[in-house]
């Protein structure tokens, strides 16, 4: 028997005024979607952006059903979007913000693991890193420089 180690590195902002100005703007256009969230149960509104290499921005937002597994969070509601309108763009950057509506959320919110399973898909298909960067409402702002990075021994179509 021998141990594995698994390291993983983030790069911690204070809030979103330290990230560079095109993160900012990201960030912002994720935080507008955010309020579009249709959240009516959790009262947990996410919103996302992605960057493409085309310089779109594509948006999502969680998308809550009264059959409660029916619903969508807001990462994959983003990148399935920017997979159907942009097949062949590469995503360069996603930001992800969270708020709750009962209570100030002040520290940053990770993609779920379905999220991180759905990202590392596109992340494996394009060849290249997808940067991650989440937050909550306000507070500080959390980058990962890869999907794989968040997702360590992450299941992949090699296997099948
Ligand atoms: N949610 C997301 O949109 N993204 C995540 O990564 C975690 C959770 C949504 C799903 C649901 O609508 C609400 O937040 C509470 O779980």
């Amino acid at each position: 028997m021998k141990e594995v180690k698994i390291e993983t590195t983030l790069q911690v902002y204070d809030d979103i005024h330290e990230l560079p100005k095109a993160l900012q703007d990201l960030m912002r256009t994720a935080i507008e979607a955010r309020e579009n969230a249709y959240a009516p149960y959790s009262k947990f509104n996410v919103g996302a952006a992605i960057l493409l290499d085309n310089d779109s921005v594509v948006i999502g937002s969680n998308q809550e059903n009264a059959c409660f597994p029916s619903g969508l969070c807001a990462e994959r509601t983003a990148i399935y979007y920017a997979g159907a309108k942009y097949p062949n763009a590469k995503i360069l950057k996603m930001a992800i913000t969270a708020s709750s509506q009962n209570q100030v959320t002040d520290k940053p919110i990770p993609p779920c693991g379905a999220c991180r399973q759905s990202i590392a898909e596109y992340e494996i298909k394009q060849e290249q890193p997808i940067e991650i960067y989440f937050m909550g409402a306000q507070g500080k702002v959390i980058k990962s420089s890869s999907l794989a990075n968040l997702l360590p021994l992450l299941f992949e179509s090699s296997v099948l």
